[in-house]
């Protein structure tokens, strides 16, 4: 049996034989608004200041700052965990590529994001990575032959040996199969519904291989402090 990573998220981990096998690389899917980063967040704040797991969290669309201040206002302070969980701005980096080489050189662009990754493995020996998101490291990457360009990117995710979230900006009613869909491990997938003025936020595990995993629709809350999943109403 391989070892698990634990959520911590009250609610989760139960619905997923204990957690995410080590290793996964898993797609938190959904539409923007729906708390994918949040919730990637929270897993590598959780491993880091509860079983002292180090992680690594890219984010390309976000600055470091406006990832910190938001998630404080969930509760999580990056300073608790500071010496644990890295975030690094890929995006800044990107602009000012840009800015030496007048955006030339771009296919390259995805072997220094890889180079990176790698290099802080070896610095850090972080266990658990957030890529923050798909779409823009395809629009940076250019990637212009997706199917052959993501097989080879998991394909290095699994090399890395650590255990990888990435976050995609996706719906299933797109209505059609995406390569990164059965390229992953896993797909947890976030949806959010409106009710009257309120929204609620719904989640679902899609798939986790090696996995007896429920397929339920559950409702994923924040009280300002923490996540916490409990059966969706009328289920
Ligand atoms: N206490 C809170 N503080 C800030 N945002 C919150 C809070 N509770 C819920 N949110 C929601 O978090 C959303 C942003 O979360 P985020 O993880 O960035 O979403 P995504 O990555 O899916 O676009 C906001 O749209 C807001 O509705
Ligand atoms: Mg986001």
């Amino acid at each position: 049996m391989k070892k698990r990573v634990q959520t911590n998220i009250p609610g989760l981990d139960e619905l997923m034989a204990g957690g995410i096998p080590e290793g996964h690389v898993v797609m938190i899917s959904g539409l923007p608004g729906t708390m994918k980063s949040s919730l990637a967040y929270n897993i590598l704040f959780n491993n880091a200041k509860m079983e002292g797991k180090k992680g690594l969290y890219i984010s390309l669309e976000q600055g470091r700052d406006s990832i910190t201040d938001h998630m404080a206002c969930l509760g999580m302070q990056h300073t608790d965990v500071e010496s644990l969980l890295s975030i690094v701005d890929m995006g800044y980096l990107r602009l000012h590529m840009d800015e030496h080489n007048g955006g030339a050189e771009n296919a390259s662009w995805i072997d220094i994001f890889k180079m990176y990754a790698e290099n802080m493995h070896e610095k850090t020996e972080y266990e658990l990575l957030v890529i923050d998101s798909l779409p823009v490291i395809e629009l940076m990457a250019r990637m212009d032959d997706r199917r052959n360009d993501l097989f080879h990117f998991f394909g290095w995710l699994r090399e890395l040996g650590v255990t990888t979230f990435i976050v995609s900006e996706t719906s299933e009613d797109a209505g059609k199969v995406l390569e990164e869909d059965f390229l992953s491990d896993g797909i947890i997938r976030v949806k959010k519904e409106r009710q009257g003025q309120d929204i609620s936020r719904q989640l679902v595990i899609d798939k986790m291989r090696s996995t007896k995993h429920n397929t339920g629709l559950f409702t994923l809350l924040h009280d300002g402090k923490e996540f916490r999943l409990t059966r969706a109403i009328g289920e």
